[in-house]
């Protein structure tokens, strides 16, 4: 920390005027005493008799004079008043550095830091400061950041809804127009209007859900179940779908019941997500594995693969991005919303746990690992095993 100029004269006329007072009143006491000594024989002798006692060697060598003592004392007590005087007065200054540090990151300066070091508990209250500007700085970031996908959220829903609704608009219109010619092209008119209607129902259902899970607020219904049991209902209810498209959906759990407290519902959600990928995305593919283990004592893997087409590695990460759809499954066809993997992260991550996606020729892997017990959160092994993580 530098001082101004003012400050260190400010300085230089304490330390003066401390010690013009002190000389002063060192002056008094000397007087005082020489006139009690004088008219006191009794302390006289007394001093006499020490005076002796303090003298050292066979030559009787007097090293101080009883004079020479006191004042020695004296200027130690004068040097340590001017010594505390000035010390106070500097931290006084510190602290108003400081203050004034803090007025210039309160105006707007949040770049701003309090560049200087201090000794003591003056640097505690330094490197806090500095902290809490940091913490808050962050906040504030993140809740920028915050809002700003809060707007892309908007800007892509609404996208995403008006494209639909235009042609229901259109075909409606059509209707309205009397502009068909025969019943059959009336129905495919209102056909694909209601088609449209549904997709929109699909969006505004998943993000709802989204933005439910989104929030931590929302509780989940933590019930204990049985991870095996329920992958063998999931392969169960797809399998008409599955053998349609010509796949299977094969089951491979342990024996014994694997038991994890969890929100069924919300886990079948993801699952089902999960499974009708893999039947809409796995093209070419045959097969479709629903797969269970326990892992370390506290989590278990669930994993739902297929071995169709596999998901471009640029595309791993993003995959799970609301609303990211791999280039060409944007097809209308799937008729997905892009919202199904962002669900099933929050989710995952609601629980405790986390997913991950992995991809080669031969198969794609969504690999979920959940926590056994409600409540506890799971370290991310994988992630932080990528080279570029991002949450
Ligand atoms: N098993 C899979 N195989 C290949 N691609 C997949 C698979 N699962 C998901 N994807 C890709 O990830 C994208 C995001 O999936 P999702 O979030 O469920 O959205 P949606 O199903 O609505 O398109 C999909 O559009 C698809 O491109
Ligand atoms: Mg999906």
């Amino acid at each position: 920390m530098k001082l101004t100029t003012r400050e260190k004269s400010a300085l230089i006329m304490e330390g003066i005027v401390t010690v013009v007072l002190l000389l002063l009143l060192n002056l008094s006491v000397i007087v005082l005493l020489n006139e009690m000594i004088q008219t006191n024989p009794g302390l006289q002798d007394g001093i006499f008799i020490i005076k002796r006692s303090v003298f050292i060697g066979p030559a009787h060598y007097q090293l101080w004079s009883w004079e020479n003592i006191f004042i020695v004392l004296l200027a130690i007590f004068d040097a340590g008043v001017v010594y505390w005087r000035l010390i106070r007065r500097y931290r006084q200054m510190q602290l108003r550095h400081i203050i004034d540090e803090l007025h210039y990151i309160a105006n707007g300066h949040f770049d701003h830091r309090i560049p200087f070091t201090l000794k003591g508990d003056t640097q505690r209250v330094i490197t806090s400061v500095n902290s809490l500007v940091d913490s808050v700085i962050a906040s504030m970031d993140e809740e920028r950041r915050i809002e700003k996908s809060k707007d892309e959220l908007i800007t892509n829903v609404s996208h995403d809804l008006r494209t639909p609704l235009t042609s229901i608009i259109g075909y409606l219109g059509l209707v309205e127009d009397k502009q068909y010619h025969s019943q059959d092209e009336l129905l495919k008119y209102t056909n694909t209007a209601y088609n449209k209607a549904k997709q929109m129902k699909s969006l505004v259902d998943d993000l709802f859900v989204y933005t439910k899970m989104r929030n931590t607020d929302t509780p989940l219904s933590i019930a204990t179940l049985d991870v095996g049991q329920m992958l063998e209902q999931l392969a169960a209810s797809f399998e008409l779908e599955a053998s349609q498209k010509g796949m299977d959906v094969n089951i491979d759990v342990p024996d014994q019941p694997m038991k994890i407290e969890a929100d069924g519902e919300k886990l079948g959600r993801v699952f089902n997500n999960l499974i009708t990928n893999a039947l809409k995305y796995g093209k070419d593919g045959k097969h479709i594995y629903l797969r269970a283990h326990q892992e370390n004592d506290d989590e278990v893997v669930v994993s739902v693969e297929n071995d169709g087409a596999k998901i471009p590695k640029a595309s791993l990460d993003q995959v799970f991005e609301r609303f990211y759809r791999v280039e060409g499954s944007r097809s209308k066809a799937t008729g997905g919303t892009g919202l199904g993997l962002a669900i099933a992260q929050s989710i995952i991550t609601r629980h405790g746990g986390y997913i991950y996606v992995t991809s080669d020729d031969q198969i794609t892997r969504f690999i979920i690992h959940l926590p056994i017990k409600n409540g506890t959160q799971l370290k991310d092994d994988h992630r932080e095993a990528l080279p570029n993580a991002k949450n």
